[in-house]
């Protein structure tokens, strides 16, 4: 067929720069190398995160005029109302400031002391809020899901079986949900499929347990069932859409992903009217009013614009096949990614890379120093030193898998950029068996990722 580029033209630029590599290596040395303390400017290409990066639409920008900005009954909430009505099938809709916020009102209502929340596999703001409810987060991925070389089509699935023997050995009333996070960011960005979740759907009934939805990346994970799923090829991203959320009873988005705004986040309920009235009371306190949760008015329109604009087959082809054109670039390198590869971001298989460097000397962050040193990208782990310490007994703990997350933000990087990405780590790779690890020179005692130092092992 006819070939295709961006479905898409740039009308704004935003001027980036490679400051020289001499100043490169003086600025990762300085913040104790660590890539969460860089500023912006001393990143040439900046892969961190896919997470309110993105670049909206001239549609989208638009919209930000027209935010009215009243406090109660503002325009903007109606019409945001309307997209999840129309895209979800859910009645209620609360916007909440970003993804974990929509998450601290939620989570609390369902989940308790003593209870478990269980999930594909939880991504840490959802750990984090299921824990301070009281709860434990348990990860019930399948094998698939840390076999980084081998394919399969639906890494992203949870282990029904798994999971329903944690429930019958723990009884029903102490678990409080599953909760199905699509895709499945910390498994590489990887789907779910609609055949799991309506299996996942059926186990929760069974015990009568609630399924929400970590929603943030719906579109990319409906696009893959498109593509991979028995019987979804002639079905529209809006019908997949549907079918997905039919099966939950509630959903958590962060908006900074798949609605592609720069703030925001949603709850949607599906029709549990109780269970609304509850959320938004308690969203008052925290997030906000119930029509504005946290968000400017203008914010509910970009995203209520974002989210009919993230559906589209056009879009989606040039986002997935984005991600792939690095993946398959860095494969061709001999570089091992986790494959095949997910809708966000590329996860490079850092514990593959430099087996030499152990796992509590951080071999993701390891190279993701070198890449910064390299070549000015900016990535991030995802392994031991993200997973942290044990909470009740300050052991170290180990992750299944030690990667680093090259996340490609929506519509901002040409694929020259991504060219500059796979030069950059094949230089890293041809010194990878050199590289030293890490140590601490200061952990902080939660989220030690985000401020920790290191030195040179
Ligand atoms: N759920 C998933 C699956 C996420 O990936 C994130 C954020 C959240 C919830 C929380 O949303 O940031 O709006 O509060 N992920 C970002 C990332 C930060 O880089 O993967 P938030």
């Amino acid at each position: 067929g006819d070939f295709k580029a961006e479905p898409f033209k740039i009308k704004a630029v935003e001027p980036i720069q490679l400051i020289p590599r001499r100043e490169r290596e003086e600025a990762i040395q300085k913040v104790g190398y660590n890539l969460f303390s860089l500023n912006s400017d001393q990143v040439y290409i900046d892969l961190l995160t896919d997470s309110g990066t993105g670049a909206m639409s001239d549609r989208q920008w638009a919209g930000l005029m027209q935010g009215d900005e009243s406090y109660a009954g503002s325009d903007n909430y109606q019409k945001l109302v309307a997209v999840v009505q129309e895209l979800f099938d859910y009645e209620y809709t609360i916007p909440a400031h970003q993804g974990r916020g929509a998450e601290q009102v939620l989570f609390p209502l369902l989940a308790g002391k003593g209870q478990y929340g269980i999930s594909n596999m939880h991504f840490d703001t959802t750990k984090a809020h299921v824990e301070l409810a009281g709860a434990k987060a348990v990860d019930m991925f399948t094998e698939n899901a840390v076999e980084t070389g081998k394919y399969h089509p639906f890494k992203g699935n949870l282990d029904v079986e798994k999971a329903e023997e944690f429930i019958q050995e723990k009884g029903t009333e102490k678990i409080a949900f599953i909760i199905m996070t699509i895709t499945c960011n910390s498994a590489g960005g990887q789907p779910v499929s609609l055949e799991n979740i309506k299996n996942t759907k059926l186990l929760a009934d069974r015990y009568d347990i609630p399924l929400l939805l970590d929603a943030a990346r719906f579109a990319e994970n409906a696009y893959f069932i498109k593509q991979r799923e028995e019987g979804y090829q002639d079905k529209t991203i809006k019908t997949i859409v549907k079918e997905m959320f039919s099966y939950a009873e509630a959903f958590t988005l962060s908006a900074k992903k798949d609605a592609i705004a720069n703030i925001g986040g949603l709850i949607g309920i599906k029709d549990d009217e109780k269970l609304y009235k509850r959320a938004r009371s308690r969203s008052v306190p925290l997030e906000g009013f119930p029509t504005y949760g946290g968000l400017a008015g203008r914010d509910m329109e970009a995203i209520a614009r974002g989210l009919r604009e993230v559906i589209q087959l056009e879009y989606l082809d040039y986002r997935i096949g984005q991600v792939k054109y690095l993946g398959d670039n860095l494969r061709e390198a001999g570089i091992p990614i986790q494959y095949p590869v997910g809708g966000h971001a590329v996860f490079v298989d850092a514990g593959k890379m430099a087996p030499h460097i152990p796992h509590n000397q951080f071999p993701g962050q390891a190279l993701g120093v070198e890449l910064y040193k390299e070549a000015g990208v900016r990535g991030v782990e995802v392994g031991t030193l993200l997973l942290g310490r044990d909470p009740d007994t300050g052991e170290n703990l180990q992750a299944p898998l030690e990667l680093l997350r090259l996340a490609i933000p929506r519509r901002v990087y040409t694929d020259n950029h991504l060219d500059v990405v796979t030069e950059g780590m094949k230089r890293v790779r041809d010194k990878a068996d050199q590289l030293s690890g890490l140590k601490f020179t200061y952990e902080p005692e939660v989220l030690r990722h985000f401020t920790a130092k290191f030195e040179p092992v």
